[in-house]
């Protein structure tokens, strides 16, 4: 499709493989699946959800929103269901909101999903864009419990920088500007230096030494800057999950993918000290410490 070479893209990105939806898979059908999937896992019923967040930016309908399509596939009925948007950083958005919903006594248990299909918003002819998104989608069950499992969590943004990374309603704008656009090396920079502080100031915050951490599970856009936060933190590649190589960036989707590989493998285990990371458009980032 573009003038590119396996080579290049393994040595600067990482990613071997990528998985594209079929045309009539949509951020809902995928989210269902992964949905379905983690109540099992956590052996919840749907009537015990009290709120489902869909972390999406490539949702079919602005409303109903993917959350309310996932809930019904599902049969989730009265719960609170809404989208929320925070690009390649969705998951953790909604990992924020859930906990401060368990927190405030507005729900018991709340299903967060991360479903994109970055892979249809982007220009077919951009080398620079085409060869790094694919589709995904991830799940996992938040529920109120005596013991903490969440340590600290870490939202911020810097609205000034939106121009170097975005993704337009072409229609909604009657706009000529249709696809996802990416000034990759300023992301990169901005990425690395904003995840290493991120990363510590999380710790710090829940006052947890490097030597406590099991697992890092980082947003996957590129295996370059995830090695570099794993270096800050001291931490081997060992205790690193990387889906990239197999997945590519699944923007919303990748954190909760990568948290599912971990537990499913057997990698991650109960009472593991896990530290999840992102970084996407806006620019939005954010973590959560979590016990898990
Ligand atoms: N194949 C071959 N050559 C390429 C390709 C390609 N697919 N893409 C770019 N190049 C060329 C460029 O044209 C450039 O050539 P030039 O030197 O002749 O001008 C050269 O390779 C270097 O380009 P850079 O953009 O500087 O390459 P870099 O090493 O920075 O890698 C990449 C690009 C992989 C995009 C990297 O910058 C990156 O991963 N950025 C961060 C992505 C990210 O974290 N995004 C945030 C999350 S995504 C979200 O929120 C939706």
């Amino acid at each position: 499709m573009v003038e590119t070479s396996d080579e290049w893209i393994i040595e600067r990105t990482g990613i071997r493989e990528r998985r594209i939806a079929a045309p009539d898979e949509t951020a809902a059908s995928m989210g269902a699946i992964a949905g379905k999937n983690a109540l099992e896992a956590a052996n919840v019923d749907p009537s015990e959800i009290d709120a489902v967040i869909c972390a999406t930016t490539s949702a079919t309908y602005a409303f109903p929103s993917a959350a309310c399509e996932i809930a019904l596939k599902l049969g989730i009925e009265k719960a609170a269901a809404f989208d929320l948007a925070a690009a390649c950083s969705g998951f953790s958005y909604a990992y924020g909101v859930a906990h401060g919903m368990i927190l405030s006594g507005q729900a018991k248990k709340v299903l967060i999903v991360g479903s994109d299909l970055v892979s249809r918003t982007c220009d077919p002819t951009d080398r620079t864009t085409i060869i790094l998104f694919g589709d995904g989608a991830g799940a996992c069950v938040l529920g109120a419990s005596d013991e903490p499992g969440t340590l600290a969590i870490k939202l911020s943004s810097d609205p000034k920088s939106g121009d170097l990374l975005r993704l337009p309603y072409p229609i909604r704008n009657n706009s000529h500007d249709e696809y996802l656009y990416m000034k990759g090396n300023e992301v990169f920079k901005r990425a690395v230096g904003v995840l290493s502080s991120l990363v510590t100031d999380t710790l710090e915050a829940a006052g947890v030494s490097y030597e406590e951490l099991d697992f890092l599970v980082p947003h996957q856009a590129n295996l370059r800057i995830i090695a570099a936060t794993a270096r800050k933190l001291k931490m081997d590649m060992s205790q690193v999950i990387v889906t990239l190589d197999k997945q590519g960036n699944t923007s919303a989707a990748s954190v909760p993918l990568a948290l599912d590989e971990g537990v499913r493998s057997g990698r991650i285990k109960r009472g593991d000290m896990l530290l999840l990371e992102s970084f996407g458009g806006g620019f939005v980032w954010g973590s959560a410490l979590v016990h898990y």
